[in-house]
């Protein structure tokens, strides 16, 4: 099968590798590789992991053009404020027949029914498994595992960078430090604001209400605080009183809709919200029928995005 990607940073590469490392079982191949600065590489016979890039293609029309590639990965940075220019990218796939991969969570926060539904049309999939949790099962625990079973709501603690962040605040660094801690961890987002004042959990509680509740909503829709008024010498005050703070996502179906919020919470050490540590992410399903039912994730690196957009791709495989 062969892909081609748009974005080629830490989820794109730790992919190109993934797919490497799986190459004997797995006959998937990339054929194509478009970045914003980098530039574009194109081999139908497959590129190395660490390509050699050429100048850009005109256009990203013109890139899946020229690779043929039967699946498009879309990885480019999160735009919490409109999801482009990712929503057109997954557009120009679809209009040539492709199935669409995401780890970007912009997309599904802002237009996920248009692109399920345009992806319906187009006879084609549209995959997002590692937009929230990376590779951690979330909208595939749901579909496969929970058949018949209502989401009522979810609390979540699904931000990595903000826990990087307050656990160095904590080892008395400032938040400068830990945004850089996290930015060489490689999961900050390429504007790492996004992450401490609430933006990239914002996305993602919009993506799983849109998916999971039909809420039919956006990041700015969701009440949201972030990490950002956090200071070290209040981050150690609550630490002598056994206490933290989490980002925590919270969505409640109601009579009068979906109400969505995010807020940096002060949590007792014992709350199972506060247990979340770095990398480790948390999300409990409020349900109908099979009460309160989790998944949770303990230190993921990008290593397990990129499973998640290759749980995705073997998934699309299957049904081709
Ligand atoms: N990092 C994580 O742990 C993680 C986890 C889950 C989901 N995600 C999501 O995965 C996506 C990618 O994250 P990342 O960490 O890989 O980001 P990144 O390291 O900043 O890489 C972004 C890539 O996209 C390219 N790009 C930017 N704008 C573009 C455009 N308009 N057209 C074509 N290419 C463009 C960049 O090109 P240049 O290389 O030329 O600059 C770069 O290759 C984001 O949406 C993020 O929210 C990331």
């Amino acid at each position: 099968m062969k892909l081609a990607l748009i974005g080629y940073g830490n989820v794109g590469r730790a992919f190109g590798r993934l797919i490497e490392r799986k190459r004997a079982s797995f006959p998937f191949r990339i054929v194509g590789i478009h970045t914003l600065r980098h530039g574009t590489a194109i081999d139908p016979g497959g590129l190395a992991p660490e390509p050699v890039f050429g100048p850009p293609a005109a256009s990203v029309d013109e890139f899946l053009d020229r690779t043929g590639a039967e699946v498009m990965i879309e990885v480019t940075p999160l735009n919490p404020a409109t999801g482009e220019p990712a929503i057109s990218h997954i557009r120009a796939a679809f209009a040539r027949s492709m199935h669409v991969i995401t780890a970007n969570k912009g997309p599904i926060a802002h237009a996920y029914h248009n692109l399920r539904d345009e992806a319906a049309q187009a006879g084609v999939q549209f995959c997002f498994e590692s937009t929230v949790m990376d590779g951690a099962p979330v909208f595939n625990l749901v579909n496969f595992a929970l058949p018949g079973v209502e989401i009522n709501g979810f609390t979540g603690v699904l931000n990595s960078t903000s826990k990087i962040v307050v656990e160095a605040m904590r080892e008395g660094c400032s938040m400068e430090e830990g945004i850089e801690r996290a930015r060489q961890m490689g999961i900050a987002e390429t504007d790492p604001s996004f992450d401490i004042d609430g933006w990239d959990s914002a996305a993602k509680t919009a993506a799983l209400a849109n998916v999971l509740l039909d809420a039919r909503t956006t990041p700015q829709q969701v009440e949201t605080k972030g990490i950002g008024r956090l200071t070290t010498a209040r981050v150690c005050e609550l630490a002598a009183e056994g206490k933290t703070v989490r980002l925590v996502s919270r969505a409640k179906r109601t009579p009068s809709g979906v109400r969505l919020r995010v807020r940096a919470e002060m949590l007792d050490e014992t709350d199972l919200l506060a247990s979340a540590h770095g990398t480790s992410n948390l999300l409990l399903f409020h349900t109908d029928l099979m009460g309160t039912v989790g998944t949770v994730s303990l230190d993921p690196t990008v290593e397990q995005t990129a499973y998640g957009l290759f749980s995705d791709l073997v998934n699309v495989a299957r049904t081709v």
